[in-house]
């Protein structure tokens, strides 16, 4: 059964799984593996259609791969990020996340930011829109941040991170991701806050975990973040899968009397 904002806002010290799903396919495998929340994450502008960053990835985009996790995720938590500038106003983010939540069937928005978003967490959360905090590194902004790097490793950098996480905190989000943060900086912040952080990249004290679908299959060419671990070669299988069936077109083997009527 689909678990409720209710269950996830008392989450605390519960080493929740969260994974990225994008589609039919991926989102049915998340279901099937037992995920305790898929990410419609804006990651897929990178993983899924092959944009540099996560910069150029619109609503309509995220509404399209959100309704097709719902499909594959019918009983899942689905999570579903709002685009860049999305929620550059309160007005725009009630009508981004009015959207994923009505037509895209998703349980709650995430967004990417600190202190500078608490008005608009505040604003979504008083609407009734479940809002999940994203601090660290965020995609949508890192050439601000000086690219997909560690952050938090100098005081003042710290400092940031920890204020925006209670900042969302104190603004209503059910939860908060730490990206590429350090350990120990992601345990004194889970530590500190009531709600549950998911980390990525964050160490192993965060309450839960959260990784990118491609990621964990390989199936995003040779790029590996070191964050990441790798439970399937899924890009080799796959190009051996297609080759032979290639292969076999070509010599005749395929279709076989059994293929064929
Ligand atoms: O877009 C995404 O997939 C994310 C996760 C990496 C947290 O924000």
């Amino acid at each position: 059964m689909r678990r409720t904002v209710k269950e996830f806002r008392q989450a605390k010290g519960k080493r929740l799984v969260y994974l990225t799903a994008y589609d039919y396919p991926s989102a049915r495998l998340a279901e099937k593996a037992g995920v305790d929340a898929i990410l419609v994450g804006d990651s897929l502008g990178m993983v899924v259609l092959g944009y540099p960053s996560t910069v150029p990835v619109t609503l309509e985009e995220m509404l399209h791969h959100t309704k097709a996790a719902r499909r594959g995720a019918p009983e899942t938590f689905l999570v579903a990020d709002l685009p860049y500038l999305a929620y550059a106003t309160l007005d725009r983010a009630l009508k981004a996340a009015e959207r994923l939540l009505k037509e895209g069937g998703a349980d709650a928005v995430k967004l990417e930011g600190g202190e500078e978003v608490a008005e608009v967490v505040q604003g979504l959360t008083r609407a009734g829109v479940p809002v999940l905090g994203h601090v660290g590194l965020t995609p949508q902004t890192a050439s601000q941040l000086g690219g997909y790097r560690l952050q938090g490793k100098r005081p003042e950098e710290a400092e940031r991170i920890f204020k925006g996480a209670l900042a969302l905190e104190a603004a209503g989000a059910y939860g908060v991701v730490l990206e590429m943060v350090p350990a120990l900086l992601a345990k004194e912040i889970t530590e500190r806050l009531a709600v549950h952080t998911i980390g990525i990249g964050a160490g192993p004290h965060t309450d839960a975990q959260v990784l990118v679908f491609h990621d964990v299959l390989g199936l995003y060419g040779e790029f590996k973040p070191r964050f990441a671990k790798r439970y399937l070669e899924g890009e080799r299988l796959f190009l051996e899968a297609l080759s032979r069936y290639a292969e076999e077109v070509r010599e005749g083997v395929f279709p076989g009397e059994e293929h064929s009527f």
